[in-house]
């Protein structure tokens, strides 16, 4: 079995010297590759079948609503818990059900990510979220888990955080003020980005300018090239083609983040020699001070940082992009919520970290909001299979890519009643936890490669929620909010939220 995914086992008889004459051997080629086409799972189970799935090359993941093209495939295969299909010669696996999704997720087989050309080339195996399983991904896990995530670092960055949502609602109002309507979307994005980059880079960026300006547009071309359904990933032969372009933008936007981030971090270094300051606390100082067989190459820093901005920038800024969009269709939802804010903080203060605890109607809207629009609808970036694995009755072949389908879970009337409804209060009624235990609701997913900025990804959403909700109240604008949806990178908006806010004080 190749360990790239694709099974060539079925070329033998290509190469061996057969008596078999060329006419005769063409035609047998033509059956049984129209036989693997169309048999379940399509060409690239040819030599493992058993589970049900579509035959062919399934486009759907090439689509913008993946997660529902394959929720119908999986309900039209009766595949819900697992089914199998083919994109190119790539093998995939869906499960759209709670039980297997944990079985594949807690799999220590499913430790590792498919390989994408755009993560390779943006050096991205480098880094955490693409690096193979092993020594080099557990280093990085481990120090990131001790000096960015830990719960002190999260505390400790909290005013900071409030802060950026201080100047996030000034942004509103004054384009309240100027055109008398809000796209919310670019204040949340700038607002979560300069976050990142202050617990990453120990600096903030102003608005639409300058190296602000520069930084938006490489994570904006990072985005589209990451999320970007790439045919070489699965057509090897397409691959030295470029045919869409990948390689060729990725190179172009390597050469710029090594120039730009490489500056961040010849700065960090200056400021050591010059005795300005040592180990300021940003995450570029932790890396710079690992010892000895910990220290990274600037190279793989340069994969490291760049990799925390986009993970931690658009999830954030789109997952808030879709709790507002909530706020202005369910007015009483968002009303509910301005009470609990009063009779918790009051109207003589603002809102802080140590006050959402006591905010947990809060705290189910952004619950309900993960379980209707989640960021990653499919997991993000998916497991890919190291050995061969059992999930269930069937054996997994090693280079197998699995997804786990999130949303159609989330969307099970089996599962959740009335899944189409956006109701918070469902929560209040059961607490259910979201960070990976419970797989009825597990936007960050769950294992070993579960998502490891969720506490701060949620501290961050909570706090902002809350002072955006508390300053204004949040009504239509001519356009009524459409929930149509994107999948790019993360599940977007196809149409950015447009509306108009109203000072509650
Ligand atoms: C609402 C916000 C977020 C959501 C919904 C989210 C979701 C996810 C998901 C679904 C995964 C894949 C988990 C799996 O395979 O089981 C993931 C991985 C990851 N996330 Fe997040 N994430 C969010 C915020 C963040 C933030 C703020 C950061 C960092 C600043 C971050 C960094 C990462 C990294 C580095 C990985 C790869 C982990 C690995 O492969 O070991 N995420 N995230």
């Amino acid at each position: 079995m190749s360990t790239s995914g694709v099974d060539f086992s079925f070329c033998f008889f290509l190469f061996s010297k057969t008596p078999i004459p060329p006419p005769l051997l063409a035609l047998l080629l033509v059956v049984v590759s129209f036989f693997f086409f169309f048999s379940p799972g399509g060409f690239a189970w040819a030599f493992s079948r058993g589970i049900p799935g579509p035959p062919g090359f399934v486009r759907a993941l090439s689509g913008p609503v993946a997660h529902r093209a394959l929720d119908k495939l999986s309900r039209s295969f009766q595949a819900v818990d697992l089914m199998a299909f083919s994109v190119g010669f790539t093998r995939f696996i869906v499960s759209s059900q709670p039980e297997t999704a944990k079985e594949i997720l807690s799999s220590s087989a499913f430790a590792d990510r498919p390989i994408k050309e755009s993560a390779y080339e943006l050096l991205f195996h480098r880094a955490m979220g693409f690096a193979p399983f092993g020594d080099y991904w557990r280093n990085l896990r481990r120090i990131s888990a001790t000096y960015l995530f830990s719960p002190k670092r999260i505390s400790a960055s909290g005013e900071h955080r409030r802060l950026i949502g201080c100047r996030m609602v000034s942004e509103v109002q004054e384009l309240m003020g100027s055109s008398g309507v809000v796209e919310l979307k670019k204040v949340l994005h700038f607002g979560s980005l300069n976050n990142v980059m202050m617990s990453v880079f120990g600096k903030s960026y102003d608005f639409g300018k300058g190296e602000g300006l520069e930084l938006e547009g490489l994570v904006r071309e990072g985005y589209e090239l990451l999320g970007m359904f790439n045919w070489s990933d699965h057509l090897p032969l397409l691959g030295w083609l470029d045919l869409q372009g990948v390689r060729r933008r990725c190179k172009k936007l390597v050469a710029k983040v090594n120039v730009f981030v490489g500056k961040i971090i010849g700065e960090h270094r200056n400021r050591r020699v010059g005795g300005i300051a040592c180990g300021v606390g940003d995450f570029v100082d932790v890396l710079l001070d690992l010892e000895k067989d910990e220290k990274l190459s600037d190279a793989d820093m340069i994969a490291v940082l760049w990799e925390m901005i986009f993970r931690g920038t658009d999830t954030v800024a789109i997952l808030l992009e879709w709790i507002m969009t909530r706020m202005v269709l369910h007015p009483d939802i968002q009303s509910k919520a301005q009470t609990e804010i009063d009779s918790v903080v009051g109207n003589s203060r603002l809102v802080t970290d140590s006050d959402i605890a006591k905010l947990p109607y809060l705290q189910s809207i952004v619950k309900e909001t993960l379980r209707m629009h989640p960021p990653g609808p499919l997991l993000s970036w998916a497991r890919r299979a190291i050995h061969d694995v059992q999930v269930g009755d069937h054996v997994i072949p090693a280079g197998t890519t699995a997804m786990v389908n999130m949303w159609a879970i989330t969307h099970d009337e089996c599962i959740w009643s009335e899944p189409n409804e956006f109701k918070p209060e469902r929560f209040m009624l059961e607490d259910i936890s979201i960070l990976g235990s419970d797989l009825r609701l597990a936007p960050f997913g769950s294992g070993r490669r579960v998502c490891p900025g969720k506490a701060m990804a949620l501290a961050t959403v909570h706090l902002w929620l809350a002072q955006l909700l508390q300053s204004f109240k949040w009504v239509p604008s001519e356009k009524v909010p459409d929930l149509s949806e994107c999948l790019k990178m993360s599940l977007e908006m196809e149409n950015p939220l447009l509306c108009r806010v109203i000072p509650r004080y």
